[in-house]
């Protein structure tokens, strides 16, 4: 298993490359500041043996002639005294003489610098001799070392410097997101309508405190249709429960004749089959919820599944003088008891609200390249045009005044939108004039993708 990765801070890793970086460039400032330095030191040092060089060649020409070099060693004697960083060595009368040079005995020879050159010989005209300047640059190479340390110094210091100052300032720079990590954590189920507010923020912050609320706010749409649909289950559920405890409570006070006690048990399982069949149709509508795709195990002409429906809901119609007809053909790869149960919802609230004697159409056309529509159409009293979008929602009806109706708790609808979501398709529908069509799309076998299964109940 690989390490976990630990957290990465800001704080720590902004002032550890703010620190490095300001050491590496203060370091290159410091090394340049060194050598240059340095190369002044030599070129002065250079120029200081070549004054003297100068000065010994004057006092030799001084001295040049006269046959003796007692007067030249006098003044080279005079000229060194109390210079003890220069020396001069010397050739003369084959005797080598040394002039000034330094007096500790701690005395290291890389510490010169030196130049040889050559001086006309006072006594044998014609003849030179040789002689070497030496210039003790010990205090030079002390206040290089000096500078060295020095300049290492100020770069270790204002790496620290930055490193802090990176610390403050980020730790400045993040102040607002610890009032909005604050302002979030009092965020909470009853206060859902609240939102971050992104005012004090940095720009490049709002987005984020901008999306966030975006996913509030649809979190908090989510919360309340889910609240609602709660409310609304309660009260579907309240009435047919009401009945059944009113009726056994009768029951039981009572002592009903064998008859009327069967006609209890015989109502009462009446509502319990009405509950059980919200909460499979619930259950269903989760599921659908959650994803499921439904099996395309069935695939053919859907004027079959069609006429199947028109067929079961037949006896119905009759009773109302209604005509139920199959028009158009269209093929799909589709879950045959789904499809079923999707027209067989459509044709029921037809069959509701047709005129009677009017006629109840199934129409199969394509729509599109790759989809079969399915719609049911009758004549009836039109649907008003603000309550179309809502028509598929649970638990809605358009009839609300009318009151409890316990057949007809306002899912049929939803649960045709499921089964074309399931299918890969979606649901319509429209009301003109005294025709109604009510729909829903799937699609085609080679465009339909959904393959996970559904326990159907
Ligand atoms: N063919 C139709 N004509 C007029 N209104 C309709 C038609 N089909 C559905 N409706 C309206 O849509 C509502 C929702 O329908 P549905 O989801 O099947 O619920 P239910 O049939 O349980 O009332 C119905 O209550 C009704 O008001
Ligand atoms: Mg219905």
């Amino acid at each position: 298993m690989p390490a976990a990765r630990r957290p990465r801070s800001l704080r720590r890793w902004l002032s550890r490359w703010l620190a490095i970086q300001t050491f590496i460039a203060l370091g290159l400032v410091c090394i340049a500041v060194y050598y240059a330095t340095n190369l002044n030191l030599g070129i002065r040092q250079d120029a200081l043996l070549q004054q003297k060089v100068e000065v010994i060649r004057h006092l030799v020409e001084e001295n040049r002639g006269n046959g003796d070099s007692t007067r030249l060693r006098h003044k080279l004697d005079d000229f060194f005294y109390g210079r003890p960083d220069f020396s001069l060595e010397l050739e003369i009368d084959g005797e080598k003489v040394t002039y000034g040079g330094p007096v500790s005995g701690d005395h290291v020879a890389s510490h010169d610098r030196r130049i040889t050159f050559s001086l006309p010989h006072p006594s044998t005209p014609g003849d030179s001799m040789s002689a070497e300047l030496v210039l003790d640059i010990t205090p030079d190479i002390r206040l290089r070392r000096a500078l060295a340390w020095t300049l290492f110094g100020c770069a270790l210091v204002g790496a620290i410097v930055a490193a802090k100052v990176a610390t403050m300032l980020v730790r400045r720079g993040l102040a607002p997101l610890d009032a909005l990590a604050t302002q979030a954590a009092q965020l909470s189920p009853d206060r859902i309508g609240e939102r971050l507010d992104g005012s004090g923020q940095a720009d490049e912050v709002r987005p984020l405190v901008h999306q966030f609320n975006a996913v509030l706010q649809r979190l908090e749409r989510a919360y309340v249709q889910m609240e609602g649909f709660n409310a609304d289950v309660a009260h579907e559920m309240r009435t047919p429960l009401a009945t059944l405890i009113g009726e056994t409570e009768l029951a039981l006070k009572t002592r009903p004749s064998q008859n009327a006690l069967r006609e209890i048990l015989g109502s009462n399982l009446e509502e319990l089959h009405r509950l059980s069949s919200i909460v499979n149709d619930m259950l269903f509508l989760s599921q659908a919820d959650r994803g499921a795709q439904a099996r395309a195990t069935w695939e053919g002409e859907l004027a079959e599944v069609a006429g199947e429906v028109a067929q079961y809901h037949e006896a119905e119609a009759l009773e109302q003088n209604l005509h139920i007809r199959v028009v158009g053909t269209g093929t799909a790869a589709i879950d045959r008891r789904l499809l079923q149960r999707a027209v067989s919802n459509l044709v029921s609230n037809a069959v509701r609200y047709a005129d009677p004697g009017s006629v109840i159409d199934i129409i199969l056309s394509p729509s599109g390249e790759d989809a079969v529509q399915v719609a049911v159409r009758n004549t009836g009293e039109p649907i008003p045009a603000e309550h179309l979008p809502r028509l598929f929602h649970r638990f809605y009806r358009t009839d609300e005044a009318r009151g409890f109706d316990g057949n007809h708790h306002g899912l049929g609808l939803a649960i045709v939108a499921a089964i074309a979501r399931m299918h890969g398709g979606t649901s319509f529908a429209r009301s003109e004039g005294r025709s109604t069509i009510i729909g829903f799309s799937v699609l085609k076998p080679h465009a339909s993708g959904f393959a996970r299964d559904i326990t159907e109940n």
